[in-house]
């Protein structure tokens, strides 16, 4: 039964867990901001774990904060995350937990900035150096190769901040009539770009016409037109150009499209790269160490196609987000269902186990009641022989006191004479009234008086009681007593005693060797 158990209790337990997988990955994100830009990246990043259930993700964000940023990634170090992705806030303030990550034989990789730290594992980002160029470019060409450029740069310290400012500087330095203005330190956000074009509106008070307003990125140039507009200069016949060329509402794609930034250049967030990146360093695959994703420059000409088919992906992203809710909603009815089954099962299995406890049991004390009424069958028989043993008993005793009751003179004579010819089978009343010189009538008359036995009777219980004493006084066997008191076969001894006594001659000596001094006891006679 044991065995049962154990069996029932192992299938439930390999039931419960056959679907769980050998590995299981944690992935920690270490995000440098929070925007637009870092929401979608975030949401790109959750949507392709989709496709691996082996993978749980956790997202930080550092506020723009590199001290912050370090404590996030020793976090991380601690609780022992099998990959990092991180985006530093800066490029070398970070560069100290990068190198512990790497000691802790964590893989990272760096998207979108980059860390002046060579422990990574990969990069993944676009080229930031040759979006700056790119937009350098076009709008030298655009502006006929003269003009005044003022640069709104984004977070000091950030690589995409040196990059964007590098390649564009590059771009325009071949246009010798185009003359940048100044390049004014920002944080990347549109507060922070309105407040730097303010602050040296303010501090210079420009003569010179602004031709272009480079934002390092599409927030940072909304701020500085904006900052423009309140300062009452005329705006018409400025450019803005900015970096991100968002989807959705206030997004680059549609301040391309409604002439409010001139160009902007898509940054593509490529959230399932990241990930496939991830997964393939995860699971031991082959991996490029540098990868560049792909960017284009978005114009009035293509702003609306583009913005078109971001709607189109955004929509398509929302039914894949539906169809994940609906699975991990189906998913969880399955695993209440499943727990419900296993549980079913071992309720089952329980029962099953008390059935077979219980039919045993019953079988037990079936046996048992049977064994307990066979005993009290042997005891009821016991009973039965004991009181038929008392019977006999009784008997024997009230023939012993009637014996010694009739002891008279001529009781004992008569009695003395039968004694003499005990043996003689032979010997019979015809001899006994002789020799008591009586008529055989009145030796009948007298014994009957006396005894309330016939002569003949008298005779034969004296035969009797002198068998019994020779049972109780000698060793010697049935066939020896009855052939010394004169019974002249041994049957008729036998049916004789036991009238008499109640027991057979054999029972008698059992009883005589049984309880010696029980017999001891009985009152002796002396017929
Ligand atoms: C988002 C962002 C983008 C910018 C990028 C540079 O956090 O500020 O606007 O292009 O970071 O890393």
């Amino acid at each position: 039964m044991k065995k049962t158990l154990t069996l029932l209790i192992l299938s439930v337990i390999l039931l419960s867990g056959c679907h769980t997988s050998p590995d299981h990955y944690v992935i920690g994100v270490s995000q440098c901001s929070e925007d637009i830009w870092r929401d979608k990246l975030n949401d790109e990043l959750r949507m392709a774990c989709y496709a691996h259930e082996d993978v749980d993700l956790i997202i930080a964000s550092a506020n723009d904060n590199s001290e912050r940023q370090m404590q996030q990634i020793n976090d991380f170090i601690e609780q022992k995350v099998d990959l990092l992705i991180i985006s530093p806030n800066q490029l070398s303030n970070i560069s100290a937990a990068i190198d512990r990550a790497a000691q802790n034989g964590i893989p990272v990789i760096l998207f979108d900035r980059k860390s002046d730290s060579d422990n990574y594992t990969a990069f993944i980002g676009a080229d930031n150096y040759e979006m700056g160029r790119a937009i350098g470019d076009y709008m030298a060409t655009r502006l006929g190769g003269r003009g005044n450029i003022v640069e709104i740069q984004g977070l000091k310290g950030s690589s995409p901040a040196i990059e964007r400012h590098s390649g564009f500087l590059s771009a325009i330095s071949h246009y010798p009539d185009l003359h940048l203005l100044t390049t004014i330190e920002s944080d990347w956000t549109e507060e922070g770009g309105r407040k730097a074009m303010e602050t040296w509106l303010h501090a210079t008070r420009p003569s010179q016409p602004i031709d272009l307003v480079f934002g390092q990125n599409d927030r940072m140039a909304v701020g500085a037109r904006k900052a423009l507009i309140s300062s009452r200069r005329i705006i018409e016949g400025i450019f803005f150009t900015g970096i991100d060329g968002l989807p959705g509402q206030g997004g680059g794609l549609e301040l391309v499209r409604d002439g409010i930034l001139e160009v902007s250049y898509i940054y593509p967030t490529g959230g399932d790269q990241v990930i496939q990146l991830a997964m393939s360093i995860l699971r031991g695959r082959a991996f490029e160490k540098i990868n560049y994703l792909e960017t284009a420059l978005i114009t009035r000409d293509n702003a609306s196609v583009l913005l078109m088919q971001a709607k189109e992906i955004s929509r398509q992203a929302h039914s894949l987000e539906t169809i994940h809710q609906m699975a991990g909603r189906y998913a969880s009815m399955y695993a209440l269902q499943r727990t419900a089954l296993l549980l079913l099962i071992a309720i089952i299995s329980i029962l099953t186990v008390f059935a077979i406890v219980l039919i045993r049991l019953n079988r037990s004390k079936a046996l048992l009641n049977r064994q307990l009424e066979r005993r009290n069958e042997e005891i009821e028989q016991q009973k039965i022989q004991l009181e038929q043993s008392q019977e006999s008993e009784r008997r024997l005793t009230d023939t012993l006191q009637q014996i010694s009751r009739t002891q008279t003179p001529f009781i004992s004579r008569l009695k003395t004479i039968v004694l003499d010819h005990v043996s003689d089978p032979d010997f019979n009343v015809v001899q006994l009234a002789d020799e008591m010189a009586m008529s055989r009538v009145q030796l009948y008359r007298k014994v009957k008086v006396q005894t309330g036995l016939s002569a003949v009777e008298f005779i034969r219980n004296v035969r009797l009681e002198q068998a019994r004493q020779l049972f109780e006084e000698t060793d010697l066997n049935v066939s020896q007593v009855a052939d010394r008191t004169g019974f002249p076969t041994l049957q008729y001894f036998i049916k004789c005693f036991r009238e008499e006594f109640g027991y057979t001659p054999k029972d008698y000596i059992k009883k005589q060797q049984q309880s010696p001094k029980e017999e001891a006891a009985t009152p002796s006679t002396d017929l």
